[in-house]
């Protein structure tokens, strides 16, 4: 296993989820932009609706705004879909795929997954692939095996090169840890990471080590540092904490002062 974490990229993505009319989107972004990190790749994902004022708001400046869905195809009769080129057309650099809450209420299932997923790395798109346990399963100790499973399910069919190696991102999202303020232990989160890293470097081998994983699930300035501390850990994908610019940059910051060079 390739375990030189300076291979991988640090990543602090925002997910807005229905949050933010059009003057908070862009005040939230612009405070976020103003106070940027040297270490950490910092990323917004504001609402569809949001995006361009956002990308707008914050244009040249070093954080990349995500969407935080994209439909199955570039474009057609699609009511309500968004393809992968149309964020970036409107300035998206990234694009989330898989969050617990799109698998749940609009059934996106790790083949859906895996087919945007190749879209939106076509298209030149960061691309955070998200995978989580509910809780009967993590009290049940399948966890690793159910999550593993899940992950090489949403990059099915995949191959990867430098270029899309360098795009593509992983999230571990528990479940039972998103939007309840339980997070995993730092020793949960490192064995499912490394569980995962395991799985990334077998399918993919030396790209494979190029991917960042994220951890997600009521991550705080106060737990951002114990968590960031197993070496598989890359980064966060923020909830409820990203919608305060204040508590999102502390745990930016907590996260660049341990960064591992
Ligand atoms: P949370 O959400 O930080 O509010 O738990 C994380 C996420 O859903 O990405």
């Amino acid at each position: 296993m390739n375990d030189s974490p300076a291979r991988r990229p640090t990543w602090v993505i925002g997910n807005w989820k229905q949050h933010k009319l059009t003057a908070e989107a862009n005040a939230l972004a612009d405070e976020v932009a103003r106070r940027g990190s040297d270490h950490v790749r910092v990323g917004v994902a504001p609402t569809h609706l949001t995006l361009a004022g956002v990308a707008t708001t914050i244009a040249d400046r070093p954080v990349t705004v995500f969407g935080q869905t994209c439909g199955l195809h570039d474009t057609g009769a699609f009511t309500g879909d968004v393809g992968p080129q149309m964020l970036v057309d409107v300035g998206a650099g990234g694009v989330l795929l898989g969050h617990s809450e799109r698998r749940e209420m609009a059934h996106e299932t790790s083949a859906k997954v895996a087919a945007k997923a190749a879209l939106a790395l076509g298209a030149g798109l960061h691309t955070v692939v998200c995978v989580g346990e509910p809780l009967d399963v993590r009290e049940a100790g399948g966890h690793e095996k159910f999550v593993t499973s899940m992950l090489l399910e949403s990059l099915d069919g995949f191959e990867l090169n430098d270029a899309s190696a360098s795009r593509l991102v992983v999230a571990y999202e528990p479940v039972w840890a998103i939007g309840t303020g339980k997070t995993a232990t730092a020793t949960e989160a490192g064995a499912m990471h490394e569980a995962l890293r395991v799985a990334l470097d077998e399918r993919f081998s030396a790209c494979g080590a190029r991917i960042p994983l994220l951890y997600g699930g009521s991550v705080k300035p106060a737990n951002a540092a114990g968590l960031f501390a197993p070496p598989f850990v890359d980064g966060f994908l923020v909830g409820g904490a990203a919608l305060d610019a204040r508590s999102f940059m502390d745990i930016v910051s907590i996260t660049a002062k341990a960064h591992r060079p």
